[in-house]
């Protein structure tokens, strides 16, 4: 591609995605060296689909008992941190030292189905699959675009940022295959593959909460539940909370990128605010099209 619109002058499709040099190479020595364990818990999802706010609550849910909520890590330091994104380990690595996870090993990912190391499709390790709504994953995914990008550049037009979403010319894209990978995958494997929504898990968030924490092999028990132990991981969890700590207003990501980029509205439909009618329409047929016969609507 050689748009010079595009902010992603270097970008390649592998196995039908298209990822950034750096991110092919991490992508392509994850795929060939990670030995996974069949006590593994990985979160995966497409950028800008509720990552952090799924790290987060997968971390709580695993370490509940380990920590109080005054002195709980996800206080002082951002779900990027706590769970960090297997890829970027093996960025410039091609083995590395993953002895400090303890088991079960808690880890995320941005990788599409098809290119995951063949030890994880083999082993009895569980996924979690968290997807949003295409229309608010361009908007947040353009925001975060513009928070990352050098000021000298400028920023990108909604409109730029729109085109490369619509052909899938985007880092993990094309939004939809990603998706559909996973869906498809979760229906021959429920009980390897959880499917979630950002959207549901904002409409019933303790009914998706107690699905995550039995779907990772970690249920509430009754006196939990009586004990407010869910509301606690709710509120640990929330946008509001996360996003007012001090480590994600002004804290920084090792790999560079600043810890309040990961926190912007955390709100279902904001792209009401942004898209045209006309954009609106051709992302709306997009999806259609794409997940038709599929049984997954957004
Ligand atoms: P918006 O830009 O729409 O606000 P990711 O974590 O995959 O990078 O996705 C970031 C999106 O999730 C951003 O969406 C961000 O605000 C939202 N988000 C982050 N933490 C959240 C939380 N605890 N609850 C709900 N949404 C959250």
């Amino acid at each position: 591609p050689r748009d010079k619109a595009w902010v992603l002058s270097h970008i390649y499709q592998y196995q039908g995605f298209w990822h950034p040099t750096k991110q092919l190479l991490s992508v392509i020595a994850f795929q060939q060296g990670f030995q996974a364990h069949d006590t593994d818990l990985l979160l995966v999802t497409t950028p800008k689909s509720g990552t952090t706010w799924l790290k987060a609550m997968a971390f709580a849910i695993l370490n509940r008992v380990r920590y109080t909520y005054t002195d709980h890590p996800l206080l002082t330091k951002n779900p990027h941190e706590l769970v960090p994104f297997l890829e970027q380990k093996y960025v410039d690595n091609p083995v590395p030292d993953l002895t400090s996870f303890t088991s079960p090993r808690l880890f995320s990912t941005h990788t599409p189905y098809v290119s995951l190391p063949e030890s994880i499709k083999e082993s009895k390790c569980k996924l979690v699959y968290l997807c949003r709504d295409p229309k608010d994953v361009l908007i947040s995914f353009w925001h975060f675009t513009n928070k990352l990008r050098p000021k000298n550049l400028g920023p990108n037009s909604l409109e730029d940022v729109f085109e490369r979403f619509c052909r899938g010319v985007c880092i993990y894209g094309p939004f939809w295959d990603h998706v559909l990978g996973y869906w498809k995958e979760s229906l021959e494997s429920p009980e390897r593959i959880c499917f979630l929504k950002f959207e549901e898990i904002k409409k019933e968030p303790k009914l998706h909460l107690t699905k995550l924490a039995e779907f990772l092999g970690y249920p509430f028990s009754l006196e939990e539940e009586k004990e407010g132990v869910l509301e606690e991981i709710l509120r640990l969890c929330s946008f509001e909370n996360l996003s007012n700590l001090e480590v994600n207003k002004t804290g920084k990501l090792a790999s560079g990128e600043e810890n309040n980029a990961f926190f912007r509205r955390g709100e279902v439909e904001d792209w009401v605010n942004y898209l045209t009618t006309e954009m609106i329409e051709r992302l709306d047929q997009i999806t259609e099209q794409k997940l038709q016969g599929f049984g997954l609507k957004f």
